[in-house]
């Protein structure tokens, strides 16, 4: 049985401030819910103020994006050990980061591996575009995403890592899709190149998660599929009672 897994991806929505207001709402309702691996995901200048509200707590707390090199000259960037003092996730390859600031296949792979040595849990995001889903083109979008992304980690490694199924369509949309989609999508085409890349055991074991326009009232469709996970949520993430409905309902 996989644990069941709800990060919220606040993107570039919350300062320290806004960030303390929203936890002093969610802390206590989420850290409730033992049975469900739990993570915020703010931005960065809002780790710090988060990671002193998740202190002695059970909610994970992640970054969105991070460079692969450890240190050097390379302004505006956060390297994996700095993500790593506040952080035990980092999401990658998110759709955003793809479309609007040039990350590829080959960045999202170095970060991944990035990550495998600073032992951070990486949250993996893949999906097809509106116009690849409507060419047909998903599963060998999604397929290609997941194989280059992955590869050359470890096999101690690789139980560790978090997948994200998000179609690009379905992000902040309000236009979820079908948890049978969704389903289809985890178990014949993700969960075949996982078993391909790592064999059958690790690849039961990778928690492989839907995201894109995930509510509190279509969570429950989503979770009761076999191979979704759980998921990484957007906007809903940034309502405290939305999200904590959503912990809720993965813990069921
Ligand atoms: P929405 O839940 O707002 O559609 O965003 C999904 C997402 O991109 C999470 O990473």
């Amino acid at each position: 049985m996989r644990t069941k897994f709800v990060a919220g991806n606040w993107k570039m929505n919350k300062n320290a401030a806004e960030t303390h207001d929203l936890l002093s709402m969610l802390v206590g309702g989420l850290d409730a819910i033992h049975t469900v691996e739990r993570v915020v995901c703010p931005p960065f200048t809002s780790l710090m103020a988060a990671a002193e509200m998740l202190n002695g707590t059970g909610i994970g707390l992640g970054a969105q994006n991070m460079h692969w090199e450890e240190k050097g000259a390379f302004t505006g960037e956060v390297a994996p050990g700095m993500v790593k003092e506040l952080c035990g996730y980092i999401i990658l390859g998110h759709s955003e980061r793809r479309a609007y600031f040039g990350e590829t296949d080959e960045t999202v792979n170095k970060k991944l591996l990035a990550a495998q040595k600073a032992w951070l849990t990486p949250i993996v995001c893949v999906g097809e575009t509106l116009a690849q889903y409507e060419a047909g083109e998903t599963a060998q979008v999604v397929a290609s995403q997941t194989r280059l992304g992955l590869q050359g980690v470890s096999s101690e490694f690789a139980p560790r890592i978090v997948v994200a199924y998000e179609p690009v369509w379905a992000i902040g949309t309000g236009k979820a899709s079908s948890a049978e989609n969704a389903q289809s999508v985890h178990s014949g085409i993700i969960r075949p190149i996982l078993t391909d890349m790592f064999g059958a055991e690790t690849a039961q074991s990778i928690r492989v998660l839907y995201g894109g326009s995930v509510t509190a009232a279509n969570a429950v469709d989503f979770f009761s599929q076999p191979d979704i996970d759980g998921a990484l949520v957007g906007g809903a993430s940034l309502k405290a009672d939305e999200f904590l409905s959503i912990a809720r309902v993965a813990a069921q």
